[in-house]
């Protein structure tokens, strides 16, 4: 079956509805903030919609963190949101999906996630610790997690993480 939304990198556009979704979805300004914080900074690499018809339905970014020992692009997922009518319909899994493959295609060696530990591990995110990856936030060790591409794992990413300075406005 056909899936009823396409998946697209945000146009010039979108800004705005790509605002409005955050905003919507986690119910305050914090995340909308700093998806237009990291877009201004250059340092939003993907930004992913979720499109049905005209509307945006679903969106996904991923942002350049630096990492204590420059092993490569790592990149930070998130925000995420989705309308909350088009939530557990499949929208959040396709963009995680899609961030992916463009992370693959952005050469990144490991892509760092902040989120739900029954969510995340199903697209091969394991915590990060694993790695001996560290990060700011004081969090269980499984909410911390990472996905690493190919070869690097083998590379040495252990160091430190930290994602955005617009991340401080969440
Ligand atoms: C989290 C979110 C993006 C998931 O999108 P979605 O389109 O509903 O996701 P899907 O339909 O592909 O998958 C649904 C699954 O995600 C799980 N999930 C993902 N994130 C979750 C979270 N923060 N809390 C609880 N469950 C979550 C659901 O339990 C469900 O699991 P199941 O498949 O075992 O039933 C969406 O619910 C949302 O926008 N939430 C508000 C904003 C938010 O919390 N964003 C994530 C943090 S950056």
């Amino acid at each position: 079956m056909n899936q009823p939304f396409q998946i697209r990198v945000e146009a010039a556009a979108d800004h705005d509805a790509i605002t409005a979704l955050n905003d919507l979805a986690f119910g305050q300004s914090g995340e909308g903030k700093v998806v237009g914080l990291l877009r201004k900074a250059g340092a939003l690499r993907v930004s992913l919609v979720a499109v049905s018809g005209s509307e945006i339905v679903g969106h996904l970014a991923l942002s350049d963190m630096t990492h204590s020992k420059n092993p490569g692009l790592v990149l930070g997922l998130g925000p995420m949101s989705v309308l909350p009518s088009w939530q557990k319909k499949g929208v959040g899994s396709a963009l995680v999906q899609a961030s992916l493959e463009r992370a693959k295609s952005e050469d990144a060696v490991a892509i760092i996630c902040l989120g739900h530990p029954n969510f995340y591990p199903r697209f091969g995110f394991e915590p990060a610790s694993k790695h001996s990856i560290t990060g700011d936030y004081e969090v269980p060790d499984n909410v911390f997690m990472a996905h690493v591409f190919g070869a690097e794992q083998q590379l040495g990413l252990s160091g430190h993480v930290h994602y955005h300075e617009a991340f401080k406005e969440c």
